[in-house]
């Protein structure tokens, strides 16, 4: 059974990614972006209270990220295993995994340079309702501007603006970068692998290393 957590800077590919290893190990992708996104789209009283903090590029809290996941991972779906995307992104929020009894087989983080993230943060277009990504020029749909699967207008996010970009980067560095040391640390003699691919590669080039890497 395959419990994943992809790590890295925003921008580096992991939502990407969850989605090509989240079909070939057929487990759900759980992304406290998309999620938070979801709430904001809908205008639930969570929506309300986080998108500003979404909109700066700033963290939402270790209790809010942490009640999210408790709700859920308790779902049939994840019986067999998932992946987290985008989430522990602090040690707080890995310490409350851990305080949740959750075993991971693998952390895999995506390494790419803070330049390259600008520029690709520019280029990206989502799908709203389902999150999945695409880059005009990297990895563009079939369509320019819908989405392949239902066809629906693709839309460019809030904070890919460069100067919250920027900030998102600082937040990285500052909080969830620590994570790596954390999680080397965890899979020193232990049962959880972690292992890093480097993401400047083209996106079936860091999918095949992953695999590699699991
Ligand atoms: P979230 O949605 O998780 O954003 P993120 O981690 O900043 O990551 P991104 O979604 O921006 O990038 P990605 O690494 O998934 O890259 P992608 O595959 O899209 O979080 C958003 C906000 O929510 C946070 O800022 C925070 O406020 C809040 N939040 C979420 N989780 C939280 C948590 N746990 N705790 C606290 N707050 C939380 O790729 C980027 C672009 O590059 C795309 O256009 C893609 O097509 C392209 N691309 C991908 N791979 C390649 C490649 N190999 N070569 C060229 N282009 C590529």
């Amino acid at each position: 059974m395959k419990r994943l957590i992809l790590l890295g800077p925003p921008g580096a590919g992991k939502g990407t990614q969850a989605d090509l290893l989240c079909k070939e190990f057929n487990i759900p992708k759980i992304s406290t972006g998309d999620m938070l996104r979801e709430a904001i789209a809908n205008q639930t009283d969570l929506g309300k209270e986080v998108s500003s903090i979404l909109d700066s590029g700033a963290l939402v809290s270790d209790e809010i990220i942490g009640s999210l996941l408790e709700e859920r991972l308790s779902n049939d779906d994840c019986a067999n295993g998932y992946l987290l995307d985008g989430v522990p992104r602090t040690l707080g929020q890995a310490s409350i995994l851990e305080k949740m009894g959750i075993e991971f087989t693998n952390v895999i983080e995506i390494k790419v340079d803070d330049e390259v993230i600008v520029n690709r943060m520019s280029g990206r277009r989502v799908h709203p309702q389902s999150g999945r990504n695409y880059h005009i020029d990297f990895n563009p749909p079939k369509k320019e501007g819908v989405d392949d699967l239902t066809n629906e207008p693709l839309i460019q996010r809030e904070d890919d603006k460069p100067e919250t970009v920027l900030k998102r980067l600082d937040v990285y560095h500052e909080e969830t970068k620590p994570l790596s040391d954390f999680y080397k640390k965890v899979s020193d003699g232990g049962l959880l692998v972690y292992s890093s691919v480097d993401g400047s590669k083209s996106v079936s080039e860091v999918f095949n290393d992953a695999l590699q890497s699991l």
